[in-house]
């Protein structure tokens, strides 16, 4: 594996603990990173696999204070579930801890202090918003505004979710207390910064020289955030939820999330391994690498790399491999609307089918660019994949050793040209899987297994040992004794991918060990070895449960919808005189289209029941046109004509509006005939 290294440390992104885990997380960090180990541990190497809950940051007293209970009531809740359904999945962590543990609060701070000890910070006074009612600074996310880039009214202090900008709360127009909605005040704070500008040169050397290796994802973020300039950050923050600062003069101040989470991973692999965890992370000889989605890059690549330089006595990660985004359904997971599958609910729902869903995500994870995850492609990968190929060889293998050979493995007497030509093409697999996998291919890594079980079903479907049962036995034995070589094989290759289905397979072969290094080999199962009952690998999912699946995200989507209208207040009290000037009319949509050279809007030709009437109205980025024809909706018939691009509009259409100006056209609820008054 390239240089020679003594053992390895893979660590996986901590995931915060204000939520379980969801299929963007598997794909993007834990699935890998289990491949990766269970891959590295077949081989007999040295490795850890390092995970844990990030306890720490605003988001979590955010939703403690939502729903009034405190932080730790939420960390517990969902430290128990996010580890529990990790485990069902076979995510074989060696450590899962929180970094509410009492070893990480004292890694922290000693590693904060140590770098303070050093003069490795710069203090800082800054002007920060405080809520004057709620009595309380407002970090991050406490604080809501309109974003100066797009627009959006409900970016938070540190990031606009609309177009992905990092932001200070400074930034922000018109903010707001997220705590009491009111408008928060200016007062001076002090901080430590880590000077990211000191430690550019040293980083840029070491990733844009000494890593070129590194998946141009991860690369090209880090050269576009190094070739921008680093500025100092502060890593401390004013709050009462987190690791306080172990220094005098900081009271009510705690460590910034992203300075502690990262040394979470050193926290853990010293409770794992109290006497040795150095040698994990201060020998040369040791492979560190980081698994992470692609927004936590710059923490991994830079901040926290920097932190190490800085105390000076740890090594720097050999490659962090971060995934790109999964979508669902084509839209973007989100926590916060519940637009996600969740792996508890996915355990509850597929019993007993954790390899699909670890097949699933591995076959379509995100490795260079987003991707998306669909029902119907879960599906036909259940489908058509693992049933149809994997399951059906395995099942059609071992069958029929139980009916010629009453489940004896036979032996191979003299080989065709095409069982030579069939073992020869897996001499090769071992070191394209090795290798795709040492380079982070998962999904290339799957296929090479895959087709080995391809290999395998065509074998047995070209051969057709059930035709020469009553003619040629030897020659049945030799073809069984083959494929049950096959299914040995498959039993190893997939062992880092699928292993509850490899350790199934293992008990029908009666495999007791399975080494990486035998992988290949045509003589793993011994002849007179005595095969188990043959078990189904995989079912068929079928329709229904997955239309089950699909509803349930549809009431979520309406759901949300709903979410998003935000009442106003009510308007000034007005005359029923007032009302009554305007003139409100129901017609029916004849015609609609876009009009030119105006992406929001489209042009009606309304039945108004007298000659018809054009109106045009700002609706085109929610609705097609033809989505409207022969709909009926409220329209102003009083207001004057107005020119809208060249068309002159003679009225209003009437609709609601949501929290992000999306338009929902008003209409009657029943058939009205066209130019009735509405009163
Ligand atoms: O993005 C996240 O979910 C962070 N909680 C990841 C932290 S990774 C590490 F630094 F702990
Ligand atoms: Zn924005």
């Amino acid at each position: 594996m390239g240089k020679d290294f003594k053992r390895t440390l893979v660590t996986t992104a901590l995931p915060y603990a204000n939520g379980p885990v969801h299929i963007g997380h598997l794909a993007g960090v834990y699935v890998p990173a289990d491949i990766y180990t269970r891959y590295l541990r077949l081989r007999g190497e040295d490795v850890v696999m390092i995970g844990g809950s990030d306890e720490h940051g605003v988001p979590i007293t955010i939703k403690a204070q939502n729903e009034g209970v405190t932080p730790q009531d939420i960390v517990d809740r969902y430290h128990a579930i996010i580890k529990d359904s990790m485990a069902q999945l076979g995510i074989s962590f060696d450590i899962y801890s929180r970094t509410t543990s009492a070893m990480h609060h004292r890694t922290a701070s000693d590693f904060f202090k140590a770098l303070y000890d050093k003069g490795e910070f710069i203090e800082k006074t800054s002007m920060q918003y405080y809520d004057e009612e709620a009595d309380q600074w407002l970090a991050d996310r406490y604080i809501v505004g309109t974003c100066p880039h797009c627009g959006n009214e409900r970016a938070y202090g540190d990031q606009c979710e609309a177009c992905g900008t990092s932001l200070n709360a400074t930034d922000l127009i018109n903010p707001h207390s997220a705590i009491t909605g009111n408008v928060p005040v200016l007062k001076e704070t002090k901080h430590w910064y880590m000077p990211l500008d000191k430690w550019e040169p040293r980083l840029r050397e070491w990733i844009l020289e000494q890593h070129k290796e590194w998946k141009p994802n991860v690369y090209g973020q880090c050269k576009s955030w190094l070739d921008g300039g680093l500025q100092p950050r502060a890593v401390t923050r004013d709050l009462n939820w987190g690791i306080p600062v172990p220094i005098e003069g900081a009271e009510g101040k705690v460590l910034y999330v992203w300075f502690d989470a990262p040394i979470g991973y050193i926290s853990n692999t010293k409770e794992l391994r109290p006497d040795d965890w150095e040698l994990y992370w201060k020998s040369p000889d040791t492979r560190i690498i980081h698994f992470i989605g692609k927004d936590n890059i710059v923490f991994h690549c830079l901040i926290f790399p920097a932190m190490l330089m800085a105390e000076g006595s740890y090594q720097l990660p050999e490659n962090v491999p971060a995934n790109e985004f999964l979508n669902l359904e084509g839209e973007k997971i989100s926590t916060s609307r519940n637009w996600a599958v969740w792996l508890h609910e996915y355990l509850q729902d597929f019993p007993g089918k954790q390899d699909v869903l670890r097949y699933v995500l591995t076959a379509n994870a995100p490795e260079t660019k987003d991707n998306d995850f669909t029902w119907r492609d879960f599906q036909a990968r259940n489908n058509n994949e693992l049933v149809a190929i994997l399951g059906n060889f395995v099942n059609r293998a071992i069958v029929l050793t139980h009916k010629y050979f009453d489940g004896i493995v036979p032996p191979a007497h003299e080989l065709t040209d095409y069982d030579r030509d069939t073992l020869a093409e897996f001499q090769g697999v071992r070191d394209t899987l090795s290798q795709n996998i040492e380079t982070f291919h998962f999904r290339e890594a799957l296929k090479d297994a895959m087709n080995l079980a391809r290999i395998g079903n065509k074998y047995l479907a070209d051969t057709e040992p059930w035709k020469l049962a009553k003619t040629d036995m030897a020659r049945v034995e030799t073809i069984l004794n083959v494929a049950l070589q096959i299914c040995a094989n498959l039993a190893i290759a997939f062992e880092p991918f699928l292993p509850f289905s490899a350790e199934k397979l293992r008990g029908m072969l009666n495999m007791e060990q399975v080494q990486w290094d035998k992988l290949g080999h045509t003589d793993i199962l011994a002849t007179g070895g005595k095969l188990e009952q043959p078990v189904l690998l995989f079912e068929k999912i079928d329709d229904a449960t997955i239309d089950a699946q699909l509803q349930r995200l549809e009431r979520i989507k309406q759901e949300n919808i709903m979410r998003n209208f935000t009442p106003k207040a009510v308007a000034e009290p007005c005359s029923y005189d007032d009302f009554a000037k305007l003139d409100i009319r129901v017609g029916t949509v004849k015609e609609c289209q876009k009009v030119k050279k105006a992406d929001k809007l489209l042009q009606f030709t309304i039945d108004d029941g007298m000659k018809g009437r054009t109106i045009v109205s700002g609706i085109a980025k929610w609705y097609e046109p033809e989505e409207l024809i022969g709909k009926q909706v409220c329209f102003i018939a009083n207001f004057p004509p107005k020119r809208l691009k060249g068309v002159e509009s003679q009225g209003m259409i009437l609709s609601a509006e949501d929290a992000d100006g999306r338009l929902v056209v008003i209409g009657p609820t029943g058939p009205v005939k066209p130019g009735v008054k509405v009163s």
